[in-house]
């Protein structure tokens, strides 16, 4: 399973905050908002992993992640020109997917919760179909709205409807087999201009090969689009954070936990942050 992290769009409604680079460089409390939906990919087990954004950025993420070594992982980089729809990363990844199913996270979703871990790795494990993840929310007329039967199923899928037939939002967060190059390539843009993921997932519906793991009370699904989501975000993380002594989205944490990384990285990654909180907490992972 490769992963990709779709990071680029305009951040318009993050203005003048995303003047100069992108949303996704922005930080979540104590680390760059990136490290989230990485985070992710890394609980799941995807250790190959893309990066799209706009070209500018491209640097800028490079120079913070690296080629992922610092984290047992490979990290490739490629460009979107201009905000064309989520699907477009099935394009232009469409080399570093290869043969392989692919995970796409959206580089502004924050997932938080009980033995989410557990969830990723049996997502990972997908080889046919197509699986989204939902939450419940009290808006749903402003996501992607899907409706469910009793068992899970998917009974239909709506972007962003007038009149919403359920609470449930698809959520940033996505597992297809090898077919959505395929799938994507026949998309014609939406009325908005945008290859959308909602028609990917359409026609994984039709096919009866869409299917949804709700993620229930006591999850935490957060996007971070707006200034008030931003702050709320960062609250959110602080609270627990401070509460616990435990990280959300410690990269390092994870690579090590997953034995992808040695004591001497982390301890050189230590180093490299010692004088902030981040730093000192590398340090207790390995003592
Ligand atoms: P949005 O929040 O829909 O768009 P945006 O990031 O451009 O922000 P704004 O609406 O304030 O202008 O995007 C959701 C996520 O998907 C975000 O992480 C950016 C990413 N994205 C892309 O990288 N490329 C795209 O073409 C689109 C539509 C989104």
């Amino acid at each position: 399973m490769k992963g990709i992290i779709l990071a680029g769009g305009s951040g318009s409604r993050l203005a003048p905050l995303t003047q100069a680079f992108s949303k996704q460089l922005l930080p979540i409390f104590d680390k760059p908002m990136i490290y989230y939906p990485l985070s992710v990919l890394m609980l799941a087990g995807i250790r190959e992993v893309l990066i799209i954004s706009t070209d500018s950025d491209k640097l800028l993420f490079h120079s913070m992640l690296g080629d992922g070594s610092n984290y047992g992982i490979s990290i490739e980089y490629a460009t979107q020109d201009a905000p064309n729809g989520i699907a477009e990363a099935f394009l232009i990844g469409e080399s570093f997917i290869g043969n392989d199913p692919v995970s796409l996270i959206l580089g502004d979703n924050i997932f938080f919760g009980y033995q989410f871990g557990d969830t990723l790795k049996d997502a990972a494990n997908l080889s046919d179909g197509a699986l989204i993840f939902t939450t419940i929310v009290n808006d749903p007329s402003s996501f992607g709205v899907v409706e469910l039967c009793e068992n899970g199923d998917v009974i239909s899928l709506e972007e962003k409807p007038t009149s919403p037939k359920s609470n449930f939002a698809a959520t940033g967060l996505y597992f297809y087999d090898n077919s959505v190059i395929d799938i994507t390539k026949a998309l014609e843009p939406s009325n908005r201009g945008e290859l959308e993921i909602t028609d990917v997932n359409l026609q994984y519906l039709a096919a009866k090969k869409l299917k949804a793991i709700q993620l229930g009370r006591g999850f935490a699904w957060l996007d971070t689009g707006t200034q008030e989501a931003l702050l709320a975000a960062g609250e959110f993380v602080h609270t627990l954070e401070k509460r616990q002594g435990l990280k959300i989205a410690c990269l390092e944490e994870i690579a090590f936990n997953n034995d992808w990384i040695s004591s001497e990285t982390v301890l050189k990654q230590h180093h490299k942050y010692k004088n902030s909180p981040y730093g000192e907490y590398l340090i207790q992972l390995i003592k």
